[in-house]
């Protein structure tokens, strides 16, 4: 595995294996890898003849008052991870090569951003498109595989490729959960082992809600208060949103169709930290 740090050096490479016909997959984190994104790289090995992973603590998608500083960057774990999970590439740019003085320019998404962490975390996927966008260009990938833990995240890459005419299919990789159904996440290791077991009630809330619908419960809107309710009456956690949305546009829905697919989206803190899940449900 060779690891690059200037995206020239990434480009020139890229291009050369475009020109020997490879097919380029590229994963994209943040760092402290963990099972979720070896499940990307496994993904996109299906796929791609060569993985390219990136690690890029993206300073433009961290708010003021977010973990910006005290996110973890183990790297020589992480390219050890990486390098056994046999990815070819790590591209681990500083920075100042990412966002030289006076940059000026940026990508942004509208309706799909509007509400949940758009709304929440304003600016976000301003700079989560802006990165993924820079990223497709520094690694020219012929796919890319992202995580549905971050749906709304994934909603805006799709959209993204689509309107800016990139020429790169865009893969989903389901959630990886933990033997008591949380997600993985780089935050879990925020929560104490109180909170850690507190936060499980995020995955029960998801079980009633398919549990609900299998019985043809159509009243979306009364199944997220009930999810609501379970969260609220858990000691330590608290809700900060619960809602089912049309899986594209991310527009609130409170009536199933049937045969329709929607997705529910939580998210909620144990204790101080905040945690989102989300589930696809066909009613
Ligand atoms: O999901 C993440 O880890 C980040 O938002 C991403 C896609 C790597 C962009 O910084």
């Amino acid at each position: 595995m060779q690891i690059i740090t200037e995206p020239g050096q990434m480009q020139a490479i890229a291009e050369k294996l475009r020109l020997n016909r490879q097919c380029i997959g590229v994963v994209m984190t943040m760092g402290a890898l963990h099972e979720g994104h070896l499940s990307l790289v496994k993904l996109a090995q299906q796929t791609a003849g060569i993985v390219i992973l990136t690690i890029f603590v993206n300073p433009s998608q961290f708010g003021a008052n977010e973990d910006l500083h005290k996110y973890p960057r183990p790297f020589e774990q992480d390219a050890a991870l990486a390098k056994a999970a046999g990815v070819d590439y790590l591209f681990a740019p500083e920075a100042s090569s990412i966002y030289p003085e006076n940059y000026q320019t940026t990508v942004e998404c509208s309706t799909v951003t509007k509400r949940f962490e758009g709304e929440l975390r304003p600016g976000h996927f301003k700079g989560v498109a802006t990165i993924v966008t820079k990223l497709f260009h520094i690694t020219k990938p012929h796919i890319s595989v992202f995580g549905e833990k971050d749906a709304q995240q994934l909603a805006v890459i799709r959209r993204l490729v689509i309107d800016l005419n990139m020429d790169i299919k865009i893969i989903g990789a389901p959630i990886v959960r933990e033997d008591n159904g949380l997600a993985v996440s780089s935050r879990n290791i925020y929560l104490s082992s109180q909170e850690r077991n507190a936060a499980t009630i995020l995955y029960k809330g998801i079980c009633h809600a398919t549990r609900r619908i299998a019985d043809h419960e159509t009243d979306l809107a009364a199944i997220a208060t009930e999810i609501e309710q379970m969260i609220q009456s858990t000691p330590g956690c608290r809700t900060d949103y619960i809602c089912f949305v049309d899986d594209k546009t991310f527009e609130p829905v409170e009536t199933a169709e049937s045969e329709k697919e929607y997705r529910l989206l939580l998210a909620m803190y144990s204790g101080t930290v905040r945690l989102i899940d989300n589930m696809k449900i066909r009613a």
